[in-house]
């Protein structure tokens, strides 16, 4: 007879008993074969179509980003369009959806797949992190969803699915629990249809396992959630602490001259880098206006003076609460080129109306001229 078996001190127990995990998967899989939003992204194979939707969906709703999607890719159908094109028109295919560090990402990383991998799309997760902008989610959902790799991802939509059923504590950021979190995901993607699970996944999140309110009863894995079992779903997880939006007061140049406004190009990096906008200058609530005028004059090069107020526009992002003070300005020289500053162009309003520029500008834009900036 031979001697029992040892069995190895090194080999942990499993991560998630075989039958739950099966029984995850199938549920979740065919769930979703039932339910699954019609998505445009869903109904193509185009490896760059399917990382633009990943990259657009990160921080913006659904139903914004269609026809977003659908206007970026007539514009800029391939990766080498994308690449060949300029920043600023890329940009400017950007403008409402904000967060532009995506887009100059997007940018780079497209001028990137031309120059390092033939204009494909590489395929594995490992590679994709390579390129700019892309992090542990997009690499996961690229690689999964248009080639069928087993890599996990874990979105705000799956960590909670995720610690719901598996009971995860922990608020959102905590280290210990997004570790957890990644493991569970990393434990589940394997086996068929890694795309599609993951996508079951974040489609549950967002229509069944919502932040509040989830539908329960109408959950496919209800019998398999933790939380559920316990009473535990609405508190699963903690609601994170966010930080309360910074004011950010910019006194904003309104330079008009013969019929055109003074426009400047942001600097690549920091808050709307590569950006167009009415150049504006950081300033405190209570800058009286000489001392506006002087932070516009540095950044611009040139003697500045304020004529008048034409209004100020709020605008409220996740991060800041915005405020622009258009200052109607003129100055001894009309500058060309600054020194804060990539560009300066003198603009007719349809010109200026055509380059990219934050949501939040264009508004500034938009209040200026309805204010008579262009009335001598
Ligand atoms: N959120 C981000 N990407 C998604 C996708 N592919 N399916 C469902 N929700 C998503």
């Amino acid at each position: 007879m031979s001697p029992p078996r040892k069995r190895k001190a090194s080999s942990p127990a499993p991560l998630i008993e075989p039958g739950r995990r099966e029984s995850l998967r199938s549920r979740l899989l065919e769930w979703y074969d039932r339910q699954k939003r019609d998505l445009p992204w869903r109904r193509t194979r185009d490896p760059y179509a399917i990382w633009l939707s990943e990259v657009m969906l990160q921080q913006t709703q659904v139903s914004t980003v269609i026809p977003y999607w659908e206007r970026f890719l007539q514009r800029f159908p391939t990766v080498e369009a994308l690449a060949a094109a300029p920043l600023e028109d890329v940009l400017a295919g950007w403008r409402g959806l904000g967060y532009y560090s995506r887009a100059r990402n997007l940018h780079s990383a497209a001028q990137e797949v031309v120059a390092r991998f033939g204009g494909r799309l590489p395929s594995t997760a490992a590679e994709l992190l390579t390129l700019p902008g892309f992090g542990r989610y997009t690499a996961g959902a690229v690689a999964s969803i248009a080639f069928g790799e087993p890599a996990p991802l874990v979105d705000g939509n799956v960590a909670r699915v995720l610690s719901r059923i598996f009971e995860v504590e922990g608020a959102p950021g905590d280290r210990a629990r997004e570790a957890r979190l990644w493991e569970l995901a990393t434990g589940l993607v394997h086996g068929e249809r890694p795309g599609d699970f993951n996508q079951a996944l974040m489609e549950h999140g967002a229509t069944v396992c919502r932040p509040e309110n989830p539908l329960c009863l109408l959950c496919p894995v209800r019998e398999e959630c933790l939380a559920y079992r316990h009473g535990r779903v609405e508190e699963l997880p903690p609601a994170k602490v966010r930080a309360a939006p910074k004011r950010m007061t910019l006194a904003v140049a309104v330079w008009s001259h013969e019929g055109r406004l003074l426009l400047a190009r942001r600097a690549e990096k920091g808050l709307f880098g590569g950006l167009w906008e009415l150049p504006a200058a950081e300033v405190e609530d209570d800058t009286p206006d000489p001392a506006s005028a002087a932070k516009l004059a540095e950044a611009l090069g040139a003697d500045v003076t304020v004529q008048g107020h034409l209004g100020t526009v709020r605008r409220q992002l996740t991060h800041r609460a915005l405020s622009l003070r258009l200052l109607r300005v003129t100055g001894r020289k009309h500058p060309t080129h600054a020194p804060s500053f990539r560009e300066l162009r003198w603009c007719t309003p349809d010109e200026a109306s055509s380059l990219g520029m934050s949501t939040a500008m264009h508004k500034a834009l938009e209040a200026a001229l309805n204010a008579g900036a262009l009335r001598e």
